[in-house]
């Protein structure tokens, strides 16, 4: 018998606590697995032997449904990049000391781009190095950038929860006899997708979003002035969804950077109101939804929680089959029915990398979502979460801080 280490890490999303049950709950269901180690704040919980045994602090089936249910990382994170092994072999040596100590034969690490980087990392050293842990790879984050999967969980309930806020967002922009300009600002990074994804709108006979600006084209302030002026000749009210990273002048953000070097992105929807207040002076508000979109559990996707289940649990019988070094990942099977099948890929090819929005997913003019775009998205945003709710709120599976000490 041999007990298992999971971690999580990366910006929070609805779907990372469900993946650690899906690891936990495939790993009760086997007899070769001992205990199962949480490490606190990602792999930093483990260089720092900081690590909890879930069965203290998931002591019913009830708590695992709470936690399932529960926003984002409940063992905290973090964005912790490894140095290469042949440079600084320190902490590997303690990562190592670490999971000898605690008997892991395998480790999950639940996290994004970034963190795949740390699976690769750690896989590599420990062949090197003759020692017989498995590593895997949980995928998930709301940019949905990730090479390889179809598609990340977390970015079905972050679109589930951008669609519906600019629904419901449009209703409210409407009312006024006057002429205006709302511009929503969404997170992602580099890639479009969860900007793109608002346009699921559409299929519901919605105009808005009206305009839809995505890092995957070259933006230009000129021509955003001129696309807002010729959708106020057509419509009172005029929505506008933009990706926080869009190419911006210098200064309009701080130019702050994570460990990992990205640049901390927010201020274009601010900057754009600016430019629609100085250039067109109609009445113009921009909104950033910020980590809203990131841990949104009333508006959590079924799909995506479902999946991200799965995904982890798939990780604990690949590890339990001998693989190392490889992501979980979802292959598309159809669009509709909507059917997916997990496969595996090589840390390799998905650390560090980006997946953009395909250009056939974005119109000639570069400023709106093609249809075809929707039947990539809609499937991905369905069914909703039954809540457990108290006082009117939904209840969220916690941990005391002192544990977490
Ligand atoms: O990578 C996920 C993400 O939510 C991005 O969309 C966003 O730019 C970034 O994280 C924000 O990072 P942090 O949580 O470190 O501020």
């Amino acid at each position: 018998m041999f007990n298992i280490a999971v971690a999580q890490s990366g910006g929070p999303t609805c779907a990372i606590n469900a993946s650690l049950v899906g690891v936990y709950r495939e790993a009760l269901k086997e007899s070769s697995i001992d205990a199962v180690f949480g490490s606190v704040n990602g792999i930093e919980g483990i260089i720092q032997n900081h690590m909890i045994n879930l069965k203290s602090m998931i002591l019913s089936n009830d708590d695992m449904e709470l936690l399932r249910q529960t926003p984002s990382t409940v063992l905290g994170s973090c964005r912790y990049k490894l140095p290469d092994w042949e440079e600084d072999e320190e902490v590997y040596k303690k990562i190592r000391d670490t999971l000898v100590q605690r008997n892991i034969g395998a480790f999950f690490y639940i996290g994004g781009n970034d963190s795949m980087d740390t699976v690769n990392k750690l896989s590599e050293y420990f062949k090197t190095i003759n020692l017989d842990i498995k590593v895997i790879g949980i995928p998930k984050t709301i940019d949905n950038d990730l090479c390889i999967t179809d598609h990340t969980p977390g970015f079905g309930s972050a679109a589930k929860y951008v669609a519906t806020t600019m629904k419901e967002i449009t209703r409210d922009s409407i009312v006024y006899s006057i002429p205006s300009v709302t511009i929503v600002e969404i997170m992602g990074r580099h890639a479009g997708w969860l900007t793109a994804s608002s346009a699921v709108l559409h299929a519901l006979g919605e105009t808005a979003p009206h305009l839809v600006y995505v890092p995957e084209v070259k933006f230009s302030i000129e021509g955003f002035v001129r696309d807002v002026r010729q959708e106020l000749s057509k419509h009172k009210a005029v929505i506008v969804a933009v990706s926080e990273g869009i190419e911006v002048p210098e200064g309009v953000q701080s130019g702050e950077v994570d460990n990992f070097g990205h640049k901390y992105l927010s201020g274009i929807g601010k900057y754009l109101e600016e430019t629609v207040r100085k250039e067109i002076g109609c009445k113009v508000r921009s909104i950033e939804l910020n980590v809203m979109q990131r841990c949104s559990s009333h508006l959590g996707s079924a799909t995506d929680i479902a999946e991200a289940e799965m995904i982890g649990a798939e990780g604990v019988k690949c590890a339990l089959a001998g693989v190392s070094g490889k992501v979980m990942v979802f292959k598309r099977i159809s669009d509709m029915p909507y059917t997916v099948a997990v496969e595996t890929a090589d840390a390799s090819k998905i650390a560090n990398q980006e997946k953009f929005l395909p250009k056939k997913y974005i119109n000639s003019a570069g400023n709106n979502i093609e249809a075809k775009a929707l039947d990539y998205f809609l499937p991905l945003i369905q069914g909703e979460l039954n809540l457990v709710m108290e006082h009117g709120v939904p209840k969220h599976f916690a941990i005391h801080e002192s544990v977490l000490k």
